[in-house]
């Protein structure tokens, strides 16, 4: 043998055995992945300082794995990419203030709801002709892209919808005069204006619709979604969930 051909063999078991040994560690649980979408405050979004998500929906999450057994690893992404990601398995579960719909349950499963939210209008401060529902007949509205309130904006009459990549974009756009209106998940819309010191916008009427969010799994995956019905229980029984809805919401409406 030449010895070119030796020193290729040797390298190659030496690679081999290192290979072999990366396998042997001891098992340990593979960290959940889970999606979202993080323009969504108070639920997802990122800290400007140390650039990690936080948010009721990230406490919540990690307080799931951790009972679980294991670690999140959160992976961000745009809310319309967040169903098909779960589809092409290149995530475990998905958290962003979705909201629990029919359409969405013929694609993935969902867990027990864990939080109570709905849509609402908000519009600017100056804005005297909005003040309900049918107000926007003909208004021009801008909405997130995927979300219910994309699809409740479209069953309004002659109106125009705008559809944006971020509640914050839609905002933006409100404030510089571009749309009439957004629509969009009422706690959502609520820390806006609070955090802005109700300086530009404010909602009216009544919230439009009442919904409930769930953690979305695959739907071949009904084994996660139990294991996080059975945490998300736990959660509840334990105290951890009131503290984590205290951290964000303030004491709870009982
Ligand atoms: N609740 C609404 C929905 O499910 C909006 C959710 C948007 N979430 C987000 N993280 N941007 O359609």
């Amino acid at each position: 043998m030449s010895k070119k051909l030796i020193t290729l063999f040797v390298s190659g078991m030496l690679l081999l055995s290192l290979g072999l040994a990366g396998c042997g560690g001891q098992q340990k649980n593979a960290a959940l992945r889970v999606g979202t979408e993080p323009s969504f405050a108070p639920f997802e979004f990122q800290d400007e300082k140390s650039k990690d998500f936080v948010g009721f929906d990230m406490d919540l999450i990690r307080a799931i794995a951790k009972q679980m057994g294991t670690e999140v690893q959160v992976q961000s992404m745009g809310f319309d990419a967040l169903i098909p990601a779960l589809e092409a398995k290149s995530i475990d579960a998905v958290i962003s203030g979705m909201t629990i719909n029919e359409e969405r349950a013929k694609k993935v499963k969902f867990s027990k709801p864990y939080y109570k939210s709905g849509l609402a209008i908000i519009v600017k401060n100056d804005n005297k002709t909005i003040n309900s529902f049918k107000d926007l007949e003909g208004k021009n509205i801008a909405v997130q892209i995927g979300t219910s309130g994309a699809e409740e904006a479209k069953k309004i009459k002659d109106a125009k919808t705008r559809e944006f990549n971020t509640p914050p974009e839609a905002f933006m756009e409100l404030k510089a005069g571009g749309v009439d209106a957004v629509i969009n998940d009422k706690p959502v819309n609520d820390y806006f204006i609070k955090q802005a010191g109700g300086q530009d916008t404010k909602q009216v009427g009544e919230p439009l619709t009442s919904e409930d969010y769930g953690i979305a799994v695959a739907g071949s995956n009904a084994e996660l979604a139990a294991k996080i019905d059975k945490a998300l229980d736990e959660l509840k029984k334990n105290g951890e969930y009131d503290k984590i809805y205290e951290k964000w919401f303030g004491p709870a409406k009982k």
